[in-house]
């Protein structure tokens, strides 16, 4: 177990792109040491600049002054040495999402660094386990995930593997917490808690186009004006790029042998290998060339509603099979939607509110009308509803 206090922590950040910098930015800025170390000199030269601009902007607007900016400048290291990383208390690793490559890196890692030292990955998506079986010592290894951009996004999930030991858990979740971050424990399931729950924004959302129901922009103002959400699902999935909301549905979807819950959509597909990724490419779902005229929704309630509740209770029974099956506690999977996605309230909170009989019987007669496992409702809910019971109250 370390003896150095939280603050005393030197912070090790392996890889320079847009996750390892924002992690980075973080740690110096709560006055760690911190070193970042890519295999890439341009990335490790874009991540130095990024920073530098970023800090000179907190200045700008007065957020701290010249001699802070410096400070902090100066607690970061900057190296294409990995060895950079042996005085370490725990490196976080910002690679390729690459299994083999991710294991290769932390039996590498664990050779260098002092015994104490925790090593923890940024994954999105792969088994922590399986991470942590590349070290001879797996006790030390965990996941810390962070989301885009990290700096600014309050929800870190914390993912112990079967193999973590207590000691580890504790200590990263004493710095996450002394970043001012909102961590959330999760089970080493895949998609942990956010990646899971929020399948349905998109998965429903397209399969409501796919329909004929609706279109995107009456889909987006459906979501948007009537349930509150701040961004609809596909001007958010323009935002995140449909090459990678694809790639994350079909990683879940496969991952969990193929459960038609999150069985990923043709459309964006399509979308994807048509190059129409969204914003960073100027087309998605919408086209966002200069001038081009948005497309208008139709603001008819009724069917504003209808399409709001049925993405609505799917994401609650997303929500209540996780915590059926243990991956977090109610108050951190509602914790993690509020704060990792910006949910305008947690899942489980709006459960309560729309009266789970109610949430139950719309599963219901989806399940039954298209006889698909997709609807089918959560064990938990069922029992709750029969017991007449509420998560809350
Ligand atoms: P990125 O592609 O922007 O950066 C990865 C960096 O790692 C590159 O600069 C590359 O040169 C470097 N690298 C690759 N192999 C290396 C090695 N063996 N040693 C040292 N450096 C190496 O990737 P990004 O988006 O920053 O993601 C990094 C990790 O964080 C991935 O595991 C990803 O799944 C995860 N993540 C990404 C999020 C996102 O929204 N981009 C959100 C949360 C997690």
């Amino acid at each position: 177990m370390n003896t150095v206090s939280v603050a005393e922590l030197k912070i090790g950040v392996l890889g320079a792109g847009s996750m390892g910098t924002g992690i980075v930015q973080i740690a110096a800025m709560h006055k760690h040491q911190t070193f970042l170390v890519d295999l890439n000199e341009e990335a490790l030269n874009k991540a130095s600049s990024n920073l530098k601009n970023i800090v000179a902007k907190l200045v700008e607007k007065s957020k701290i002054d010249q001699t802070t900016a410096n400070t902090i400048l100066n607690r970061i290291t900057f190296s294409k040495n990995i060895q950079v990383l042996s005085e370490c208390d725990i490196v976080i690793e910002a690679i390729v999402e690459n299994i083999d490559i991710k294991r290769k890196v932390f039996s590498q890692l664990e050779g260098l660094v002092k015994e104490t030292c925790i090593l923890a990955s940024n994954t999105s998506s792969l088994s922590i386990a399986s991470i942590a079986s590349a070290c001879k010592n797996s006790e030390r290894v965990i996941g810390i995930h962070f989301f885009n951009p990290a700096p600014l996004m309050p929800l870190v999930e914390i993912i112990p593997a079967i193999q973590t030991s207590e000691n580890t858990v504790t200590l990263s979740k004493s710095c996450i917490d002394s970043w001012g971050k909102i961590s959330v424990l999760t089970k080493d399931t895949p998609g942990f808690i956010v990646n899971r729950v929020a399948r349905p924004f998109y998965g429903e959302a397209l399969k409501i186009y796919e329909e004929g129901v609706a279109d995107f922009a009456t889909i987006d103002w459906a979501m948007t004006q009537i349930g509150g959400f701040k961004m609809g699902p596909f001007t958010l999935m323009d935002y995140i790029g449909n090459d990678i909301n694809y790639t994350v549905t079909e990683t879940v979807f496969s991952s969990f042998y193929f459960d038609p819950r999150f069985k990923p959509s043709f459309t964006q597909k399509r979308h994807a290998e048509a190059g129409w990724l969204g914003r960073k490419t100027g087309r998605g779902y919408y086209n966002y060339a200069d001038g081009v005229i948005q497309p208008q929704p139709n603001k008819d309630e009724k069917l504003g509603n209808e399409i709001c509740n049925r993405i609505l209770v799917l994401l609650i029974n997303e929500a209540i099979d996780a915590l059926f099956l243990n991956i977090a506690s109610k108050e951190d999977i509602d914790l993690a939607m509020t704060k990792g996605v910006n949910y305008p309230k947690g899942l489980l909170a709006w459960a309560d509110e729309l009266g789970l009989e109610n949430v139950l019987s719309k599963l219901e007669q989806l399940f039954s009308e298209y006889g698909d496992d997709r609807y089918r409702p959560s064990a938990l809910l069922r029992r709750m509803v029969k017991n007449k019971k509420t998560f809350y109250s």
